[in-house]
């Protein structure tokens, strides 16, 4: 039987020194919110690791959650670690084709039964019998039934397959659904986002190498560690927004100075991801620090939601929050009133 390289075997090869193994093993434990005294069991379990087989299937996708995970940076610890699980099957980065990609696909499956990661972009054309998005001549629903039998876990990567995304969006004419509306007797992690954030998919499959399960999970089946806060909580122009300051433009001296970006739209109050800590392009920068607000991209219905540039409920500057709009805004609000109070508390707290 050949010997599968472990982890840190493979990154060893790859001229990764042990240290840096341990820095970027330290850096995934924070970003996973592990406790203190388990950072060192993830190092050791990571390095000991063995690759896993991982099959990428492409359903109805952009390519974008594809080019945001090659394209993130230099060669990182991170890339190189997505380099060392085995992606046996990805059809925009493999160089086989056809049968020969077919065969490819059918002998992973059949090589690693029970054992395989399953991760899926895009989502799952239902509408005329599947027939707007096929690959060799079977639907995308044929293709991840077949899949998800015998894979150890699911990942989906992106708002599409993970709550339908934009091919869902109305009057969603492929009838499309997200790959939870399929599958239902699998572990499903969802790292949604319009694209995702690189490092946010590399510390999923990281904590599923190391200790072989999926990290927790919030209510919408996404891990916590990422998707546990708001963006609004961790914005650096939270201090503004709490001082009542907003741009009114995009070009304004508010915007100039960096104030809020809440009454041009920012959708930052009501979704939860981890722009503002991980940020994009190896830590750069995010949406809101470039000048535009979050739309959302990360939550389900994002497209339909609203439009991207009205503001959320208006919240009155005072001792309380006022409603001001219908009952579907007031949830929204609910949720930017909550957040506020709960900031509120945690900085009472400290002082
Ligand atoms: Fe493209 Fe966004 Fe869907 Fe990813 S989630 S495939 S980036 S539309
Ligand atoms: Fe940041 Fe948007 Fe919140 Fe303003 S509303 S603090 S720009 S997340
Ligand atoms: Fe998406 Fe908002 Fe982040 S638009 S990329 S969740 S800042």
């Amino acid at each position: 039987m050949t010997h599968r390289a472990t982890v840190g075997e493979a990154l060893s090869a790859r001229g990764v020194s042990r240290r840096n193994l341990v820095k970027f093993c330290a850096a995934m434990a924070s970003l996973l919110a592990l406790p203190a005294d388990m950072r060192q069991v993830f190092a050791q379990a990571l390095a000991q690791a063995q690759r896993p087989s991982v099959i990428w299937l492409p359903f109805q996708e952009c390519t974008g959650c594809t080019e945001s995970l090659t394209r993130s940076s230099q060669p990182s610890v991170e890339s190189l670690l997505f380099d060392l699980v085995s992606l046996d099957y990805q059809e925009t980065l493999m160089a086989a084709s056809g049968h020969q990609a077919e065969e490819i696909r059918l002998n992973t499956m059949k090589a690693n039964k029970g054992k395989y990661i399953l991760i899926i972009d895009g989502s799952v054309a239902t509408g005329e019998g599947g027939a707007y998005s096929c690959i060799g001549g079977a639907t995308n629903e044929q293709w991840l039934r077949d899949a998800a039998q015998d894979a150890a876990a699911i990942v989906c990567v992106g708002t599409c397959s993970s709550f339908g995304g934009l091919p869902e969006a109305n009057p969603n004419p492929t009838r499309a659904v997200p790959v939870s509306a399929i599958v239902k007797d699998k572990p499903i992690v969802k790292v949604p986002g319009c694209p995702p954030i690189p490092a946010v998919i590399t510390g999923v499959l990281a904590h599923f190498l190391a200790f072989g399960i999926l990290p927790e999970l919030d209510p919408l089946g996404r891990p916590k560690a990422f998707y546990g806060e708001t963006i609004h909580d961790r914005c650096y122009r939270r201090p503004f927004y709490d001082q009542g300051r907003f741009a009114k433009s995009f070009d304004d001296a508010g915007a100039r100075n960096g104030w809020c970006l809440y009454e041009l739209g920012c959708k930052g109050p009501t979704t939860y991801n981890a722009c503002a800590t991980v940020k994009w392009n190896g830590g750069t920068s995010y949406p809101i620090q470039s000048g535009h607000g979050c739309f959302g991209c990360s939550e389900p219905r994002f497209w339909d939601a609203q439009s991207f540039y009205d503001p959320l409920p208006t919240v009155q500057w005072g001792s309380a929050a006022t409603v001001a709009g219908a009952a579907a805004a007031g949830i929204a609000l609910g949720a930017v009133a909550a957040a506020t109070a709960r900031r509120r508390q945690q900085n009472s707290e400290k002082e």
